[in-house]
């Protein structure tokens, strides 16, 4: 394998984590390979061309947001394949990833790339730390680095094709399959988090470090102002959970809404799930 690339799109790190863990059983396979990084968050990125050839591999990694997340039209436009293989993974608050694998191997597919290995890893949620707390954890950690060792083999056989369909992922309650139907039904509507589900503010805690504005996917945040431009804000979560001072917080009562009853839903930790 020339090269092995990680693009991903993770906010607040799981996601960035997750495709880590992923290289390193690919490494175990392929130990003179190449790893290069290629991080979706930052929009300079995501404006370049990626161009891959077959004699490369790429893992992309993103976070799940009902479907993959509001941003996947400009990082897959900014990523070219040309039958080259991927291991394509979601990362999701151990509720459920709805369309999003699906979208993602449509996506891919589109795009040039063989998907030869997906998976669906529960972390910790970005909005609420006490769902899937810790997570991935140790043993999820294994997982993660066995399930890239065994996609690693299947590449390198030269088997580059999957052999499990990818379905629409579920959860047990009507009020959030409602939600999940509704992708399912329309997968190329855009996702789009209303304005009162994004409000935050900035305490005297800030020390304007500048590191939420580094983490901020489209450019969202003034710091010298200490204020976030909420139609540029895409509610992805970074700032308030890479504030090294804990300074931002969110103040939407509708978006505390839904975690509560997120949270007591989804209390079960799940189980990473794997597809070959
Ligand atoms: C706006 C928003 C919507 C989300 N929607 C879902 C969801 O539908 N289901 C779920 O299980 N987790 C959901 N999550 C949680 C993230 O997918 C999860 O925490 C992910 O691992 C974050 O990745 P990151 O740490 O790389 O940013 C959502 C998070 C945000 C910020």
């Amino acid at each position: 394998m020339k090269k092995i690339h990680l693009a991903y799109f993770s906010p607040s790190g799981t996601t960035e984590k997750i495709v880590r863990g992923i290289a390193d059983g690919i490494k175990d396979v392929f130990p003179n390979s190449p790893v290069e990084m290629i991080d979706l968050l930052n929009p300079k990125t995501r404006k370049d061309r990626h161009i891959f050839g077959s004699d490369e591999l790429v893992v992309f990694g993103c976070m799940t947001a009902q479907k993959l997340f509001t941003l996947s039209d400009e990082m897959f436009a900014s990523l070219e394949g040309h039958d080259t293989p991927m291991i394509g993974i979601v990362s999701y608050g151990n509720g459920f990833y709805g369309i999003a694998l699906k979208e993602l191997l449509k996506r891919a597919t589109e795009r040039g790339f063989l998907v030869a290995a997906a998976g669906a890893f529960p972390a910790q949620h970005s909005i609420s730390s006490t769902i899937g707390p810790g997570r991935p954890d140790a043993s999820d950690m294994e997982t993660i680095r066995a399930f890239g060792r065994k996609a690693a083999e299947k590449i390198g056989s030269g088997d580059l094709n999957l052999h499990t369909q990818l379905q629409t992922n579920w959860s047990h309650v009507d009020e959030f399959n409602k939600i999940i139907a509704m992708r399912e039904s329309q997968p190329d509507a855009p996702y789009v988090l209303p304005e009162s589900y994004k409000t935050k503010e900035i305490s005297d805690a800030c020390i304007q470090c500048g590191i939420c504005a580094n983490y901020c996917p489209t450019e969202a945040i003034d710091v010298s102002r200490k204020s976030f431009d909420l139609n540029k804000c895409i509610g992805c979560w970074g700032c308030i959970n890479r504030c090294p001072r804990h300074a931002i917080r969110s103040t939407s009562r509708e978006m505390a809404d839904i975690m509560t009853s997120f949270g007591s839903a989804f209390a079960e930790p799940l189980k990473p799930e794997t597809f070959f």
